[in-house]
């Protein structure tokens, strides 16, 4: 029986201002691999390997479900491997990451193990997934790599939609994990259901100038361009230490600095002349600014990722 295998990367969503739509894929991949079987079966290494589920409830046996259903052939099932790098419930992407590999896969097998005519589209497979996932800004750059904006139209409020665009300048990322958890649902509750109209004004500017700095490589705005108004003041208090890794990091040489995803994540932006020496200084950044963080007593080593160009690859 044919085994199909995927890489998917980790994402990071919000970069500060662009709460809900914008995202990036990082260079930390899970690496999925499946063929059909009589019934569903998920075996972990990694992340999470001893809380994820092992049967049908698996999220990346959700992808493939999901894809199959579609295909109209719901009773297909499968035997997964899942090496997981990403780790969970952090604000990097873990189940963007494992329901993006089980629909890819279940795509690929679909084509090439079952010779099925049925074809989706990557953007048809991010509305679906969307859907299912609930948070398309991570969804996106799992899908397509580089950096991802999302959002929906106001006559079609329930339709996710997306554009991915490259990098044009090298940067690389310094991501800081917590020891402690902090869930999406939970950390959607500290917002307001109201924000001020000066607060909108706000991160409209910032939101419009971090995606002109990335598409057009004039990284120097950066440090100015993440500034939020929309949920980082109100998820810091619970993360706690936000504050202080933020200063570490930027202390240490990092451009600019947000919470990843609904955090507790702390991911620090580094530019550089190429990647690899954005890449360099980020590791630089990371060893400067281990000892402190290990001091905090709440945070993991910090670790030097790249920006990854591509989101799910066939392997
Ligand atoms: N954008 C979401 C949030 C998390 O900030 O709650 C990632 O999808």
């Amino acid at each position: 029986m044919t085994r199909i295998s995927v890489s998917v990367p980790a994402t990071t969503a919000n970069l500060g201002p662009g709460y809900d739509s914008f995202g990036m894929a990082l260079e930390l991949r899970n690496e999925f691999s499946a063929q059909l079987a009589d019934d569903w079966s998920v075996a972990i290494e990694g992340q999470g390997a001893d809380v994820l589920l092992h049967d049908g409830g698996n999220m990346v046996a959700r992808g493939m479900a999901a894809v199959f259903e579609a295909a109209g052939q719901p009773e297909l099932r499968a035997e997964i491997h899942c090496l997981n790098r990403v780790p969970l419930g952090s604000g990097l992407g873990s189940s963007s990451s494992a329901l993006v590999g089980g629909a890819t896969l279940a795509r690929m097998l679909l084509r090439e193990v079952l010779d099925s005519k049925w074809r989706i589209s990557d953007q048809d497979l991010f509305g679906l997934l969307a859907q299912l996932e609930g948070h398309p800004d991570n969804v996106a750059p799992a899908l397509f790599g580089g950096f991802t904006i999302c959002w929906t139209d106001a006559d079609a409020p329930d339709v996710p939609r997306c554009e991915h665009f490259q990098l044009v300048s090298p940067m690389a990322a310094v991501i800081v994990t917590s020891n402690r958890e902090l869930s999406t649902a939970y950390a959607r509750t500290l917002l307001p259901e109201v924000v001020p109209h000066a607060d909108a004004g706000f991160n409209a500017a910032h939101a419009g100038l971090l995606a002109g700095a990335l598409v057009s490589g004039r990284l120097e705005m950066l440090h100015v361009a993440v500034a939020d108004k929309l949920h980082e003041p109100y998820r810091a208090a619970a993360i706690g230490d936000y504050d202080q890794v933020s200063a570490i990091l930027r202390e240490a040489g990092a451009d600019a600095v947000a919470i990843s995803g609904s955090g507790p994540t702390v991911i620090a932006f580094v530019t550089g002349f190429t990647p690899n020496s954005a890449f360099i200084k980020a590791e630089g950044i990371a060893e400067k600014t281990a000892d402190a963080l290990d001091a905090l007593g709440t945070r993991n080593a910090p670790q030097a990722v790249g920006f990854a160009v591509r989101g799910f690859m066939p392997m």
